[in-house]
């Protein structure tokens, strides 16, 4: 089974991710303030998750429409944040051509997918539910400011408050990061492509994107190597 459809689709997840909940209302404002979109517009938050953002999002008077692929996160979705939402896989996008100003795509949730195709192709359909003009907001880790991270950690197991263990390390060729953890005696392994920013500008661009701007912060300040993130935006001519 690919890893993503069991890793996010369990109810460990929640606890793992708990400190997401405290960081929502934060983030939420600010990937909106950078997504830029004006009131009204339509918005695809996608994967939306347990949906922390899409209160966020609404108060800057954006409609969103959440689609994830695991069950267990729409379920908590529409009981926590009632919107509208679907189920789906991001390599294969169950909306019309051109269909929405935006897509919002938060916390690190490209790379998943095993080979560059696919990856590819998430973006690809992104691109093709946008309307021209719209815009893509893509939030992603710094990939230098994780290397620096990891190797302060080691690939020593280590305790985290939540009370799971964890250990980061990068594949063998240095694309991936593979980040085990063990909770309850459950195994879980996130195993995520970290590209360079000249990676995923490449990637952006074969997806019929223009880049328009790379944020390093929350706050929209410039992006910088050491960056926590690159947040990339960019628009459908
Ligand atoms: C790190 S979470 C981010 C969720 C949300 N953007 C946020 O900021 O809370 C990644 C999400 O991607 C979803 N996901 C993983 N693979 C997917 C796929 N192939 N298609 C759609 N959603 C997927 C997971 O179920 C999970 O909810």
């Amino acid at each position: 089974m690919e890893w993503f459809k069991r890793d996010f689709d369990h109810p460990l997840y929640f606890q793992i991710y708990r400190s997401k909940e405290l960081e929502a209302n934060e983030e939420g404002v600010a990937l909106a303030a950078l997504l830029g979109l004006p009131a009204g517009s339509l918005v695809l938050d996608l994967p939306c998750g347990w949906g922390r953002l899409q209160p966020a999002l609404e108060e800057q008077g954006l409609r969103v429409i959440g689609g994830d692929l695991s069950p267990l996160n729409l379920a908590r979705h529409a009981s926590e944040f009632p919107a509208p939402l679907t189920r789906l896989d991001m390599r294969s996008l169950p909306f019309r051509d051109g269909c929405a100003e935006g897509v919002f795509c938060a916390f690190t949730s490209w790379g998943y997918f095993a080979t560059d195709a696919e990856n590819l192709r998430q973006l690809t359909e992104f691109a093709r539910v946008m309307k021209a003009g719209g815009v893509l907001l893509l939030d992603l880790i710094g990939r230098i400011y994780l290397e620096e991270s990891v190797e302060g950690a080691g690939s020593a197991w280590f305790t985290a408050e939540e009370g799971y263990r964890e250990r980061v390390r990068w594949s063998p060729d240095r694309r991936r990061i593979f980040t085990d953890r063990i909770m309850e005696g459950e195994r879980f392994r996130h195993d995520i492509w970290i590209p360079s920013p000249e990676e995923t500008l490449d990637c952006l661009r074969r997806a019929g994107l223009v880049l328009d701007q790379v944020f390093g912060d929350l706050e929209g300040g410039p992006f910088l190597p050491e960056s926590e993130r690159w947040i990339y935006r960019a628009i459908k001519p």
